[in-house]
């Protein structure tokens, strides 16, 4: 497979799980998941999780993976190759994974004393891929075998870091995000 090709499908494959967190971040607010709980010494999520955002962050996520997979005949065609379409629970495991993953993140945070918005490098980047795609794999087995090859699964764990580093510095600039990480 020519890398090219592989770098296309990984991005494309990814795309449900990238959107979750930025849509998060425009459509957070209101009342946080753990309801103000803590544990120990400080809280279980934070100020930082929310119920809108979660819920704005897996509704773009579906909603991009429907989007793609009404595209994704005439994009094949154009590229010579075939791009995936998203099996109803493959888009689940990809958007729901993704912000399961960055709650987990900041459960982790919470419990190694980092405040709300304190960076945690490595986790901050891949949270949501460590969570999404043994989710999806779970969830929608044989879409995974098929599209999620060793190659793709090696480019996008080099990939997103610098994606996610990339977007959230830009969202960071436009006075959407707090930090840029
Ligand atoms: N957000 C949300 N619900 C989520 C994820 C994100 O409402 N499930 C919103 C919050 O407004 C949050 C912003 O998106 O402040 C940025 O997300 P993130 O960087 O993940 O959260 P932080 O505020 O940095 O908090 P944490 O330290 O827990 O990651
Ligand atoms: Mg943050």
């Amino acid at each position: 497979m020519a890398v090219l090709e592989t770098v296309v499908i990984a991005f494309w494959a990814m795309i449900p799980a990238y959107v979750p967190n930025n849509a998060a971040v425009l459509g957070g607010g209101g009342q946080p998941i753990d309801g103000g709980r803590t544990m120990g010494d400080s809280r279980l999520l934070g100020d930082g999780k929310t119920w809108r955002g979660t819920a704005a962050g897996i509704a773009a996520g579906l909603v991009l993976a429907g989007v793609l997979t009404v595209l994704a005949e005439d994009v094949s065609d154009v590229l010579g190759f075939a791009v995936p379409e998203f099996a109803p629970l493959a888009a689940v495991g990809l958007a729901a994974g993704a912000m399961l993953g960055d709650i987990l993140a900041s459960f982790l945070k919470r419990r190694t004393g980092r405040q709300r918005g304190a960076m945690f490098p490595g986790l901050d980047q891949l949270d949501f891929v460590v969570v999404s795609l043994p989710l999806t794999a779970l969830l929608a087995p044989d879409w995974f075998r098929e599209w999620f090859s060793p190659a793709v699964i090696l480019v996008i764990v080099v990939l997103t870091p610098v994606l996610h580093v990339t977007t959230n510095m830009i969202a960071y600039k436009l006075g959407l995000k707090n930090e840029p990480w």
